[in-house]
This record gives structure tokens, C-alpha cells and sequence, in this order.
């Protein structure tokens, strides 16, 4: 079985990341500023900022967003230490493979693997709430059972029923996956050059919303701030605007994604760090000001639907501006779809490198030079997911996935410090080695603990999985362990001989540009 903890050796990553990658380094600072904003604002926003005000927080919808947005901003700055110093593709997966072994590494690609399949599918649902709702203002209706998912989920009774509207299946939300993954495979400099107008657009509906709003908030709608729990968990309260919490952590998702470019970055210590701070913060300061906008001009309880910043503008009666928020909306949502849907193939990319998956899915595509067995594996899946499932299940899996790496995240940020405190780091977690970590890491942690029950069981039976494969393949087939085995490495990740490997691994997609 070999060394289940056994490390990666840092100095060698950040060799490989210099030589061999066969990724382009093109993008700076303001690109994954872009790249962030671009995975960042989407479904989170547009759509779960209804149902959490509806169904969890009520108006304090805003603070459900600002203790989200407390925990990102903790992971966020250990995500950059660690990005700074550790510039390689693979996000946290990589990192954790450098500190906490390639057991707690596999878990981690496992996990992100949920998170980025999971999240497109979510965001996919978003984007045909929108959809439909834009092509019912030009006057085509879409029936019902094209339109929404077969099976809902009830939480009182912990099952899936089938839908009122006897649903068949998503899909616009079908659609619009299987489009993304064509392009995607088609090339992906294409798709992140539409990814950065995209993003302008999708900013600048978000402030026209906020302009023209907020001359239409009515005090009254914010009364009672906090609604009273109704005597169950989660349902208004305290612990509503907690599980809220949980649900819009969805909406911060996506920063993470701009550590998965490190490789493709110009200056990772410097522009790592602004990237991943910089969308988080643009971010925060809209969501707050949405959150509280509109539940001020609607009552929160109108809000639990497919499209409530649609709802939203209707109520100031400004009619072209709600065809133009449904259209930077669908055009928005696309652009997360394009950064999760290239995201997924890398960390792919990653671990079939390390041996943990079969190298075919690390095949590029003769003519397009795009990962695109794991692309188009990657966009089947999700669309799947996207036609058959309800939205609040999706989010709310692709939530506590990503807070469970976080955590993961944080915890490594503590251990580098300690075991290699000679790393050069770009950029340093503030106020010493445990503070920020372990805050990260409760933050985390503790918003898991508001998920519902079922989330976090589908959860566990994603990692029990994901285990199952590690120990019959991975283990198995390890890259790591077979240079342990052959002298290069010991398990600390001390090079012991020049590794001669690297070279015939295949690898070497188009760069994000
Ligand atoms: N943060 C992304 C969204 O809200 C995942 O759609």
C-alpha cells in the first residue's frame, strides 16, 4: 500500500511549475481578478439570495452574506499563501499534497471534483430559471415539464418526491452544459476571451440593479429584520440566518478557481493574492448591497423563486431594465459555467499526472490542445445532474464540499509553516501562524455544521467513494509512491536522486488567456 501520508516534495513542484508544464504563463493580476469575478458572481446572487431570504433569513438574508463572506475571506487568505507559494495547477488538491500527504491530497481532488461538477450543474439551473423567464417576456412559453427537475426534495421527510408539475426533465439547463463543454473543448483561450466581456456585463447589471432599486426600498419590507424561528432549525432566527449562510457560501465560490490558474500566471507571488482578495472583496460589497436592496423593495417572502432579481426590478416598473438584468444574468451565469467547467478538467489534469487516475484522462486533444477527455466526461455528468435536480440540492452539496476543503485548506497553512518555514512565500496569512488558520478552519467548519442533515450524508457517501477508488487504484498507481519505492523521494518529500519520469508524462493544453 506505501506511505499514505507521504508528501510531495515543495521545492519540486515548484520546479516542475519553472520547467515542463507546457502551460503558457500569460495572465496577470487584473486577468484573474476577471477570472475570479467571473467564477464568483452567478447563481449565489441571482438566484439563492431569494431562497435563502425566503426560506432561512428573511431580510437578514445580508448578515447570512457577510458570515458567508467572514469564512471565505479567512480561507481566502490562506488559499493565497499557500497559491503564492505553491504556484502549480491543482488548486487545493496540490497543496494538500505538499503538506498533508497524498491520502488528505486525493480526498481534497475528490472533493473538489464534487465541487466544480456540482456547482456547474447548479449553475446551470440557475441559468434556465432565467432562461425561461426572459423567453416568457418575448411571449414563448417553454412548457413546465421541459423546465425544472423531476424529483424535489422534502426536508421534513428526508425524500425526493416527484414534482407537482410532473416534470420530465431540465432542459435549458442540459443545453446550455452540453454548448459550454463543446467550447470548451473547442479552445479554451476563445472561452475565457468571451469569459472577460461576460464579466463586465454581468458587474454591470449587478450595479444597475443597485442604482435603480434603491430609490424603490420600502423600509417597511425590512420589518422584522430577523423573522422569528418557527420552532424548527434553520427556519428563521439565529440558526436560519446561520443555515442561510450555508446556502450562499455558494455565492462566494469560484475565487479558489483562480489558484487552479497558478501556473498560467505571470507573477503568481504578487498577482495570486490580488486575484484571488481582490474578486472576493468586489464581490462582498455587491452581494451585501443586493441582499439588502432587495429585500427592501420586495417582501422577503415573494422571493423563493427561479429568478427574484427579476422579481425585483418588476417591482420599480422599469421594464427594459428587467430584460436587460435577465440577459447579463444568463450571459453571467454562462461565464461561471465556462470557469467550473475548465476548472474540473485541470484538477483532473492533476491527479491523472500523479498517477491517482488513469493517464488517459490526462489526454489533450490532437487538434484543439484541450484536456478533452476529461472535459467532455466533466460536462455529461454535469448535465445529468443539472436535468434532473433540484437547484437547492446542488448548491447546498457543491457548499459543504467546498467547505470541507477549505478547512482542509486552513489546516495546511498551519502545518507548512511549521514543517517548512524556509518556503518563500509571496504573500503571508496575517497575524502569525495559527490565528487566521484556525479561524478559517472554525468558520469553515462550523458553517458545515448548518447544512441539513441530508447534505451532509450525500457528502460523506461522495468521500466513502472516493476512498474506495484511492485505495483499489490510486494507492495503487501512485506516481509519489513508486519514486519512494525507487529511492528518489523519502516520504517527507526530500529528494533523494534526480526524478526522470516527469518528461514522458503527457501534458500541455492552450493556456487561459
Ligand atoms: N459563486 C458561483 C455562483 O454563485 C458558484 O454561481
Amino acid at each position: 500500500m506505501g506511505e499514505l501520508f507521504a508528501v510531495k516534495s515543495v521545492d519540486q513542484l515548484r520546479s516542475d511549475a519553472e520547467h515542463g508544464h507546457g502551460l503558457k504563463r500569460a495572465l496577470g493580476a487584473f486577468d484573474l481578478v476577471m477570472l475570479g469575478i467571473g467564477a464568483i458572481i452567478g447563481t449565489g446572487i441571482f438566484v439563492l439570495t431569494g431562497q435563502a431570504a425566503a426560506a432561512n433569513a428573511g431580510p437578514a438574508v445580508c448578515l447570512s452574506f457577510i458570515a458567508a463572506g467572514v469564512a471565505s475571506a479567512f480561507a481566502g487568505l490562506c488559499y493565497a499563501e499557500m497559491a503564492s507559494m505553491i504556484p502549480v495547477a491543482g488548486s487545493a488538491y496540490t497543496y494538500a499534497y505538499a503538506t498533508m500527504g497524498e491520502l488528505v491530497a486525493w480526498i481534497i481532488g475528490w472533493d473538489l471534483i464534487l465541487e466544480y461538477l456540482v456547482g456547474a450543474s447548479a449553475v446551470s439551473v440557475g441559468w434556465s430559471g432565467y432562461t425561461v423567464e426572459f423567453l416568457k417576456s418575448m411571449g414563448i412559453n417553454i412548457p413546465k415539464t421541459l423546465t425544472s427537475a423531476p424529483y424535489l426534495w422534502d426536508e421534513a421527510t428526508q425524500h425526493f418526491y416527484r414534482s407537482p408539475d410532473l416534470a420530465i426533465i431540465n432542459l435549458p439547463a442540459v443545453i446550455i452544459t452540453l454548448l459550454v463543454t463543446a467550447i470548451l473543448v473547442v479552445g479554451v483561450k476563445e472561452s475565457a476571451r468571451f469569459n472577460s466581456v461576460i464579466v463586465v456585463v454581468k458587474v454591470i447589471v449587478v450595479l444597475a440593479f443597485i442604482v435603480a432599486a434603491y430609490p424603490f426600498v420600502n423600509p417597511q419590507n425590512w420589518h422584522p429584520f430577523i423573522p422569528p424561528n418557527t420552532g424548527t432549525f434553520g427556519q428563521f432566527g439565529i440558526s436560519g440566518i446561520f443555515r442561510g449562510a450555508a446556502t450562499v457560501f455558494f455565492a462566494y465560490i469560484g475565487f479558489d478557481a483562480v489558484s487552479t490558474a497558478a501556473q498560467e500566471t505571470k507573477n503568481p507571488q504578487r498577482d495570486l493574492p490580488i486575484g484571488i482578495l481582490g474578486s472576493l472583496v468586489v464581490c462582498t460589497v455587491l452581494y451585501i448591497l443586493v441582499s439588502l436592496i432587495l429585500t427592501g423593495v420586495v417582501p422577503y417572502t415573494e422571493l423563493g423563486v427561479p429568478h427574484p432579481i427579476a422579481v425585483g426590478i418588476k417591482a420599480t416598473g422599469i421594464h427594459w431594465l428587467e430584460w436587460a438584468v435577465e440577459i447579463g444574468a444568463i450571459a453571467g451565469l454562462s461565464s461561471v459555467m465556462v470557469v467550473m467547467l475548465m476548472g474540473q478538467p485541470r484538477v483532473f489534469f492533476s491527479m491523472a499526472q500523479d498517477g491517482l487516475f488513469p493517464k488517459f484522462a490526462a489526454k489533450v486533444h490532437p487538434k484543439f490542445g484541450t484536456p478533452w477527455v476529461t472535459t467532455i466526461t466533466t460536462g455529461v455528468i454535469c448535465a445529468i445532474f443539472g436535468g434532473i435536480m433540484p437547484i437547492g440540492v446542488l448548491a447546498e452539496l457543491c457548499s459543504i464540499g467546498t467547505l470541507f476543503a477549505f478547512v482542509l485548506v486552513c489546516i495546511g497553512v498551519m502545518i507548512l509553516r511549521i514543517k517548512r518555514p524556509d518556503i518563500q512565500r509571496g504573500f503571508k496569512v496575517p497575524f502569525g501562524t495559527y490565528l487566521i488558520p484556525i479561524l478559517g478552519a472554525l468558520c469553515s467548519g462550523g458553517l458545515m455544521g448548518f447544512a441539513t442533515p441530508a447534505s451532509l450524508a450525500r457528502l460523506f457517501v461522495w468521500m466513502i467513494i472516493g476512498l474506495v477508488l484511492y485505495f483499489f487504484y490510486g494507492a495503487k498507481h501512485s506516481v509519489l509512491q513508486k519514486d519512494i519505492l525507487d529511492g528518489l523521494y523519502d516520504a517527507k518529500g526530500n529528494a533523494l536522486k534526480a526524478p526522470t519520469h516527469n518528461q514522458d508524462t503527457e501534458v500541455g493544453f492552450s493556456p487561459i488567456e
